[in-house]
C-alpha cells in the first residue's frame, strides 16, 4: 500500500545567488505528474557540480527549468500523469531530471526513469542517471569509443570520472585517469583504470605517450579545458577524438591546431541537461538496453561518497566544493 500524498512537502531553494548557505528548506506544493509524467517519492538526489554552478548564478539555465536543483532522483512511483504505461505505482526508479532533485517528490518525464539496478539500494540508485547518461551520449554516442582502444579520462574521481573508467573498461577499452592526489589515484585503479596519473607530480601526456609506446591515446574526456587543451591535442593518436564535458579551467587558450588537420583528429562536446525529452530518452534507452544488464554481471559498482539529509544540501555543496569526495554526494529525504 502506498502512503498518501501529502499537499505540501519540504524543497531546498536557492534563496539568493551565493554561497551554500543560501540553499535553504522551504515548503512547496507537491506537483501533479503532467501527461507523460510520473510523480517519484524521493529517496535519494545526487549532487552534481552544476548545482553548485546554479547556486552561484552562474549556471545558464535552459529554458523552461524549475528553480528547484537537481538533476536525478531515485524513488518509488506514487501517482501516474496520462498516457504513461511503462510504469506502475510502487515501481522503484531513477530518473534524469531537468531540476527538481532537491525535493521530497517530484515529478519527471516517464521515459527519462530507468528501474533500480539488480543489487543497487533504492537510495544509492539517485546518484547514477546523470553521470551514466553524460558519459554514454559522450564516449560511446559521440566520440564512438571501440574496445582495444585507449582512453584517457580526466577528473577520474568525479561521479563522471568513475562512471567513465567502469563503462570503458566494461566495453573493453583500455583505461587511463587522472586524478590530484594519491589517495584518488588509488580509487581510480580500484574502479579499474589501467593507470592512475596524479596530475599534480606526473606529466598525463608523458605517461600517456609511454603507455602507447609513443602512439597516442584513442579518446579523451575532458572536464578540465584551459592549459590542458594543448597537450591533449599533442597526445591524442591519428583519428583520436577529444570531448568536452566541461571547461572548468577555462574555455580560452591558445593551441597549435595543426595536430588537428595532420592527425585527423575529432574535437566534440556536449551539455546533457538543455536537451529535450526525446534526445533524453533514447539516452535512457541506449542505457537501459547496453548498460543495465552489466550490473548484474558485477560489471559494475555504486560510488557513493557520502549521504546528506536534504534539508543539509548546504553541507552537500560545501564537501563537493572542497573536492574531498571520490565518487557521489546524494540528498537523502
Ligand atoms: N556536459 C555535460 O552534459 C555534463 C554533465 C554532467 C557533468 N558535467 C561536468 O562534469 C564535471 C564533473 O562533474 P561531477 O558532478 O562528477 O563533479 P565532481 O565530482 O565535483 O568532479 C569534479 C572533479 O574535477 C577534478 N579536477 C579539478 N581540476 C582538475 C584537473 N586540473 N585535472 C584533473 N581533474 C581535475 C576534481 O578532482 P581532483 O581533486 O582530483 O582535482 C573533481 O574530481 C563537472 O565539471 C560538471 O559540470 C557535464
Amino acid at each position: 500500500m502506498l502512503p498518501n500524498i501529502p499537499a505540501a512537502q519540504t524543497v531546498i531553494e536557492i534563496k539568493a545567488p551565493g554561497g551554500p548557505e543560501m540553499l535553504m528548506p522551504a515548503a512547496r506544493p507537491v506537483p501533479a505528474p503532467k501527461a507523460g509524467e510520473v510523480l517519484i517519492r524521493i529517496a535519494g538526489a545526487g549532487v552534481n557540480r552544476a548545482d553548485c554552478l546554479q547556486r552561484m548564478g552562474r549556471y545558464p539555465m535552459p529554458p523552461g527549468a524549475p528553480d528547484i536543483p537537481g538533476l536525478e532522483c531515485s524513488g518509488t512511483v506514487v501517482k501516474i500523469g496520462e498516457g504513461v504505461s511503462q510504469w506502475q505505482l510502487g515501481d522503484q526508479v531513477c530518473a534524469l531530471m531537468i531540476g527538481d532533485g532537491y525535493s521530497e517528490y517530484a515529478a519527471a518525464p516517464a521515459a527519462q526513469c530507468l528501474p533500480v539496478p539488480a543489487g543497487i539500494s533504492l537510495v544509492d540508485a539517485g546518484g547514477l542517471p546523470e553521470t551514466f547518461a553524460t558519459v554514454w551520449t559522450n564516449v560511446f554516442d559521440r566520440m564512438h569509443l571501440q574496445a582495444g582502444e585507449v582512453f584517457l579520462v580526466q577528473g577520474g574521481t568525479s561521479g563522471i570520472g568513475i562512471t567513465a573508467i567502469q563503462l570503458a573498461k566494461a566495453f573493453g577499452a583500455k583505461v587511463l585517469a587522472t586524478a590530484g592526489t594519491d589517495e584518488k589515484c588509488r580509487a581510480c585503479l580500484d574502479y579499474g583504470a589501467d593507470v592512475a596519473i596524479n596530475y599534480r607530480t606526473q606529466d598525463f601526456l608523458k605517461i600517456g605517450k609511454e603507455f602507447t609506446g609513443g602512439r597516442g591515446v584513442d579518446a579523451i574526456l575532458d572536464m578540465v579545458g584551459g592549459n590542458y587543451i594543448p597537450p591533449q591535442l599533442e597526445l591524442l593518436a591519428r583519428e583520436g577524438r577529444l570531448c568536452f564535458v566541461a571547461l572548468m579551467q577555462g574555455s580560452k587558450v591558445e593551441a597549435d591546431f595543426a595536430p588537428i588537420q595532420r592527425k585527423h583528429l575529432t574535437v566534440t562536446g556536449s551539455t546533457l541537461r538543455p536537451r529535450n525529452v526525446e534526445e533524453k530518452a533514447a539516452i535512457i534507452a541506449a542505457l537501459k538496453e547496453k548498460v543495465w544488464p552489466l550490473w548484474a554481471s558485477g560489471k559494475l559498482r555504486v560510488f557513493t561518497h557520502q549521504r546528506f539529509p536534504l534539508v543539509d544540501a548546504a553541507g552537500a555543496h560545501r564537501l563537493m566544493e572542497s573536492s574531498r569526495h571520490i565518487g557521489k554526494i546524494l540528498l537523502v529525504p
